[in-house]
């Protein structure tokens, strides 16, 4: 475990924090009830949240699990989230029991839980590097540590990039992190959007600017700009649900009205 002890995790519990709404959104416990006081004020703007969070979650299963079929054996899972099993080294092991995972995010809650994403198989690895995305460099640098960086990695990006605004250069961070990856590696991103419920996201986006939490609400154009210079791989950009539906279970509720977010996954020419 790279970049902080953590014995000397500081965790403020007097500000909302994007992982760990997440966690109450999913029912996990890792939570404080300032987290829950907002997570409350988002299900009053939207009540399908929690199936939200689901969805994402399911997103990740089904597109390691395709990942791992097509042959990639090296994951780069940056935003992690507080462990939720699957996690996602469990969903490629499961299939190839000698992959090799690296972790990474910035807040230091998954850091205090990170103990659960290490354990590997014997036959694969599995790191985690406390690190934000928006230092990329250092992010590879660790990568480097676990990851050969001249065979495929797949670069896991997964309801992470709507809390970078464009001011931060979001799509700039994302080339600079495929540009250290070889011919072969893949992208996959989930991002949440505006597109179908524009007045509930931008109340939504409000409360969580007055509670100090960004949230970079993109299109469906700005969504697929990630990938200029990919190719994706079928079905292309979707809802997130929508994205190959064939390699897991439905979540309950899913159909129920619409996600506001797309999914893709594309491949490194
Ligand atoms: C909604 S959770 C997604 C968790 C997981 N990827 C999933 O989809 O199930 C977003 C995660 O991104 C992390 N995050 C937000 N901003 C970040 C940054 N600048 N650098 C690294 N991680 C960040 C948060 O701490 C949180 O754990």
């Amino acid at each position: 475990m790279t970049g902080q002890n953590p014995t000397a995790i500081e965790i403020d519990t007097n500000k909302p924090h994007p992982a760990r709404m997440y966690d109450w959104y999913l029912g996990g416990r890792d939570n404080y009830p300032v987290d829950e006081a907002l997570g409350r004020q988002m299900l009053a703007l939207d009540p399908r949240v929690p199936v939200m969070a689901r969805v994402n979650r399911a997103f990740m299963h089904r597109a390691t699990r395709w990942l791992a079929q097509q042959g990639v054996r090296q994951f780069l899972d940056i935003g992690t989230g507080i462990p939720t099993e699957p996690n996602l080294h469990q969903v490629a092991q499961r299939i190839a029991p000698d992959a090799r995972v690296v972790y990474c995010d910035n807040d230091p809650i998954v850091l205090a839980h990170a103990s659960a994403l290490l354990r590997s198989t014997p036959e694969g690895v599995t790191e985690y590097l406390q690190a934000d995305v928006r230092d990329p460099d250092a992010i590879i640098e660790g990568a480097r540590r676990i990851l050969d960086l001249d065979r495929p990695v797949a670069l896991s990006l997964v309801a992470l990039l709507h809390f970078i605004p464009d001011e931060d250069g979001a799509h700039a961070l994302v080339s600079r992190l495929l540009s250290a990856l070889p011919s072969g590696s893949y992208l996959m991103m989930t991002h949440a959007t505006a597109d179908f419920t524009p007045e509930e996201s931008a109340a939504a986006v409000e409360k969580l600017k007055a509670a100090g939490v960004t949230l970079a609400l993109r299109s469906r154009e700005e969504f697929a700009r990630f990938f200029t210079g990919l190719d994706l791989v079928d079905p292309g950009v979707e809802i997130v649900h929508k994205w190959h539906p064939d390699l897991g279970e439905p979540v309950p509720g899913q159909d129920d009205g619409v996600i506001p977010g797309y999914g893709a996954v594309a491949r490194k020419p």
